[in-house]
């Protein structure tokens, strides 16, 4: 496992996941999972920043791995934790925060939208999340970290929060760089065609690896469509074009050919499509769904697998540690 590179990506633990989400990073993990060294996490100390109920963590925390393990991410072969189960990782950002400006993290672009959106919780952990996120990614001396456009700001402030520590203390840590791992990865817009899908807004527009079957087939045949092509080989609206994508992804490829044409010789149905659309997106998250539900009624597995990561995740912290200490100089013993 050590001769291969070290991918680092957390996970957050507010919100439920859905098809953008899923086409978007648990795809792209599965992948991953086979060629690189890889600890995924569940950020649960980030999601404190925003001050949840604590009854509501620990099912926030095991919903999100029931669902990326039943999306096939294999806890055998990737590391798969809770953030807050690793101490190393605040020891990390206990010492990167010594080298965090006041000034710099004020500047970032999410920590703005986050005082002006809640300008009553400003508090030392938002203004430091790009340091903890340091901390997570560093405490492995990752290499590559697969994020989306939203967090690369965060990344290259990690990477300038490495190059401080070896050069103030020595060369330990690489400079982790953004993971594209698929280039054609795709953006899932939400079904009304206003933005992407989302764990928050848009519920109704939004199709959850969650949803139950019935409530997957309203929200198709409620998608944005219009009274159809008016020539033969018009360009599509946005609208349009997301089915057809969603069809791409989760249909049989004749069945999308076969609309494709339709829609080029202008005698396409939107309501038979949404249909067939909606038949084979319930054949793709219900199983899924039901994967996640019954993993999340065995909170005795999720136990072991946390477990299990853990320890994996522990053994290359412990490391990092030992040798972040010795170079800053604590080596009293
Ligand atoms: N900030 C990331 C997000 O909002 C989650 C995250 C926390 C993360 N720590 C990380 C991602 C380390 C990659 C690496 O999506």
């Amino acid at each position: 496992m050590s001769q291969k590179e070290v991918v680092v990506s957390g996970i957050r633990s507010t919100g439920y996941l859905h098809l953008g989400n899923y086409f978007g990073a648990i795809h792209n993990y599965i992948k991953m999972q086979e060629d690189y060294n890889c600890y995924f996490f569940v950020a649960d100390y980030h999601s404190l920043t925003t001050h949840p109920d604590p009854k509501d963590l620990k099912a926030n925390v095991f919903r999100v791995v029931a669902e990326n393990i039943a999306s096939g991410l294999d806890p055998e072969k990737v590391a798969l934790y809770a953030q807050s189960d690793i101490p190393e990782i605040p020891e990390l950002y206990l010492m990167l925060n010594m080298l965090a400006y006041k000034g710099e993290l004020e500047r970032v672009p999410t920590f703005k939208d986050k005082v002006r959106l809640n300008p009553d919780n400003v508090n030392a952990g938002l203004l430091t999340y790009p340091v903890l996120m340091a901390a997570d990614i560093l405490i492995h001396r990752g290499a590559k970290v697969p994020v989306g456009k939203d967090q690369e700001q965060h990344l290259e402030m990690a990477r300038n929060f490495a190059q401080r520590f070896n050069s103030h203390y020595g060369e330990l840590f690489p400079e982790p760089q953004v993971f594209r791992f698929d280039e054609n990865t795709v953006k899932i817009m939400s079904l009304d065609g206003n933005g992407k899908m989302s764990k928050s807004e848009n519920v109704n527009a939004t199709i959850y690896l969650s949803d139950e079957d019935e409530l997957i087939r309203k929200k198709i045949m409620k998608a944005t469509t219009d009274s159809g092509p008016q020539e033969p080989n018009s360009a599509m609206p946005d609208y349009i074009q997301n089915i057809f994508q969603l069809m791409q992804l989760v249909s049989a490829p004749d069945t999308h050919a076969t609309f494709l044409d339709a829609y080029n010789n202008c005698s396409i149905r939107y309501g038979d499509m949404k249909k067939q659309l909606a038949e084979d997106m319930v054949n793709f998250v219900g199983p899924i769904r039901e994967r996640a539900a019954a993993l999340q009624q065995d909170e005795d597995s999720i136990r072991k697998i946390l477990k299990n990561g853990a320890e994996k995740a522990r053994a290359r912290a412990a490391e990092t540690i030992a040798m972040a200490r010795k170079a800053i100089g604590i080596n009293y013993y």
